[in-house]
């Protein structure tokens, strides 16, 4: 079927949503277990409830010690601590049936498990040194975009443009890269798209080290991408 004329008929009746939610649990398996298994990283806090250690205490050139620790810390742990203060309530032995009280507690769920793990991706996707794209990434970036300086362009304005994150993602059900931008963690989200590259552009993530040159956290950003960690959610 050509992908262009994918319906959300399709989505719900068709082969394909079975072949999108597989893409899509496979993915979710990948992140438990992959990197657990083949660097004794750790599975995401959404599987075990315990924070993924930063993988990098510092990277010179990029993010200093202290930025790093308070992000991971602060944010990172914040988000974790705060989702099982939600989760407590809404499994609890009463549960929350009043609608105002529902209603806030479901957004807040999916504000916190957002922030946990894509900041586990943001953690896990950069690496001291700059390094090259693999050549099927490139390409797919060169093919979706017309060439890599104009992919990273537009990354570029994506991320000086959000207030939350930016990031390339890869949709398994037309099989296409798209920027997103999004202003909060629950805002924006193109629904089963894998990340696979991302920016916190949040000012927690860079003012240690920036202050206000948000330019130019978004430019180390790009001298410090783990682009192995990129190919392999690429090709989750
Ligand atoms: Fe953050």
């Amino acid at each position: 079927m050509d992908a262009s004329r994918f319906t959300c008929r399709h989505l719900l009746g068709s082969a394909a949503f079975a072949t999108a939610a597989a893409g899509a649990t496979t993915w979710l398996g990948a992140l438990r277990s992959a990197r657990a298994e083949e660097e004794g990283g750790r599975p995401s806090a959404l599987a075990t409830g315990a924070p993924v250690p930063l993988r990098h205490a510092e990277i010179p050139g990029f993010l200093s010690r202290e930025q790093l620790g308070l992000h991971h810390a602060q944010h990172y742990g914040g988000a974790l601590a705060a989702l099982g203060g939600i989760e407590a309530r809404l499994y609890g032995d009463t549960g929350e049936t009043d609608k105002a009280t529902r209603r806030e507690l479901g957004r807040a769920q999916s504000e916190k498990a957002n922030s946990v793990l894509l900041h586990e991706l943001y953690f896990a996707g950069v690496t001291p040194g700059a390094q090259a794209p693999p050549t099927h990434l490139a390409g797919a970036l060169t093919k979706r975009f017309g060439s890599l300086d104009r992919w990273r362009s537009d990354l570029e304005a994506c991320a000086l443009a959000a207030n939350g994150w930016a990031m390339l993602a890869r949709h398994p059900v037309n099989d296409r890269l798209y920027h997103v931008v999004s202003d909060a963690h629950d805002v924006g989200p193109l629904w089963l798209a894998r990340p696979i590259l991302l920016i916190d552009m949040y000012e927690h993530a860079f003012y240690v080290d920036y202050r206000t040159q948000r330019a130019a956290y978004v430019a180390a950003w790009f001298e410090h991408l783990d682009w192995a960690e990129a190919e392999r959610r690429w090709r989750a």
